[in-house]
């Protein structure tokens, strides 16, 4: 039996303290290899910017370049959607069955064990290895051990000390195009981000932002997005708006569509006036507009008040609408993947008549759907259909 140690993260980037712990404890319990595994999509980061997996997993290989016994695994990365280290260790264990899998873990990850996805599965494919960080908050340590026995979990307790070094502190200093301390990170690694001009901060560049949708996003609403954006720019060009801006609204409005309830309780978040309580009827259905120009905001780096505006109003419009709220609103509607009669007459009125009558008529026909499906209508979209009813009788225009 080949004894494999899997250590999990963002590595974003990685850097000596991640190297150490794989060495050390390599080497404390006698394992034959130590795996570093670079997550993809960690459901629980998804307000947060996270560098493409594939820079990050080009990282961890120069980092362990020449290092006996410790390789990188794309599992994680190659994989769209949200991530699991269950399904993760389910292929890592069907691609080699022999293997003995041990799960290195930090006191602070381990805590959380209980609330993993599958568990059960997880533990029935490894034990754990837990390592002890010196965090300095006293009793995380005894708290990681009861979780990890509250799951039944096979865990071997390291003695190893590992440096901590801050991601951030490193983050810091590459976005001012220094090379952070050799003590702290590999110089190859740091030659590697400042060459590619990677960790500047900012905002992420419109393929960024793609390549990123297309991993976050199920396959049909990465599509739609797209067509929501090309949308949103020929409506921009027929009714004088910012193409740029509509085109970035566009792509980002349905960024926040597969956040679930649970992953806005894990990291605490609640939105504006929607509250995250299912048993209150709460829905992601209307949600994922305001959540979306958070996540826009805090993933992807956007900062344009106009463009956070058309996103956060996209699934209900509102009392106030600007040209490009109502572009998004409507491009979310008339986009070419949309089909059918509904759709249709929205992208006849848009073309004919203007913005403002197909707001209305897509508000009024929402309405009367979600009637018939007996659910609560959000009261945001009978303000706007009377917006859009009053705008049309006091303006010389209809858009
Ligand atoms: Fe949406
Ligand atoms: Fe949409």
């Amino acid at each position: 039996m080949t004894k494999t140690g899997i250590l999990g993260g963002t590595f974003d980037p990685i850097h000596r303290g991640h190297i150490e712990c794989a060495l050390k404890v390599k080497e404390e319990f006698g394992l034959d290899r130590v795996i570093i595994l670079p997550s993809g999509n960690p459901p629980h980061k998804f307000a947060k910017p996270v560098t493409a997996g594939a820079t990050r997993l080009k990282l961890a290989e120069i980092a362990v370049r020449g290092l006996d016994g410790i390789t990188v695994s794309d599992v994680e990365v190659r994989r769209n959607g949200y991530t699991y280290a269950a399904d993760s260790l389910a292929e890592l264990k069907e691609k080699d069955p022999s293997a003995g899998f041990f799960y290195i873990l930090g006191e602070d990850t381990a805590s959380g064990i209980a609330g993993w996805k599958d568990v059960g599965k997880l533990k029935d494919y490894c034990g754990f290895i837990l390592v002890r960080r010196d965090t300095g908050s006293g009793g995380s340590f005894e708290k990681a051990l009861e979780a990890l026995k509250s799951i039944g979990a096979d865990t071997l307790v390291s003695n190893v000390s590992v440096r901590q070094v801050s991601s951030t502190k490193i983050r810091e200093a590459l976005a001012n195009g220094i090379m952070p301390d050799p003590e702290l990170m590999d110089p190859e690694v740091s030659k590697y981000i400042l060459e590619k001009g990677l960790y500047k901060g900012g905002r992420m560049t419109e393929e960024e932002i793609i390549e990123d949708l297309r991993s976050v996003l199920p396959p049909k609403r990465f599509i739609h997005s797209l067509g929501v954006a090309e949308e949103a720019v020929r409506l921009a060009e027929k009714f004088g708006a910012d193409k740029d801006k509509a085109r970035l609204a566009g792509l980002l409005h349905d960024c926040a569509k597969s956040v679930a309830v649970t992953q806005l309780r894990w990291i605490g978040m609640t939105v504006g006036d929607f509250s995250p309580d299912p048993a209150a009827g709460f829905s992601t259905r209307v949600l994922h507009g305001p959540l979306g120009a958070i996540v826009a905001k805090s993933r992807y780096g956007v900062t344009d008040d106009e463009v956070l505006s058309a996103i956060s109003k996209h699934t209900t419009g509102d009392k106030q609408m600007s040209l490009l709220d109502r572009i998004v609103f409507i491009a979310d509607y008339t986009e070419k993947n949309r089909c059918g009669g509904f759709f249709e007459e929205v992208r006849r009125l848009a073309d004919d008549e203007g913005l403002l009558p197909a707001v209305s008529f897509a508000c009024g026909e929402t309405i009367k759907i979600i009637l018939k499906r007996g659910e609560s209508i959000d009261v945001r979209t009978v303000y706007t259909r009377n917006m859009a009813i009053y705008d049309m009788g006091n303006t010389d225009g209809a858009n």
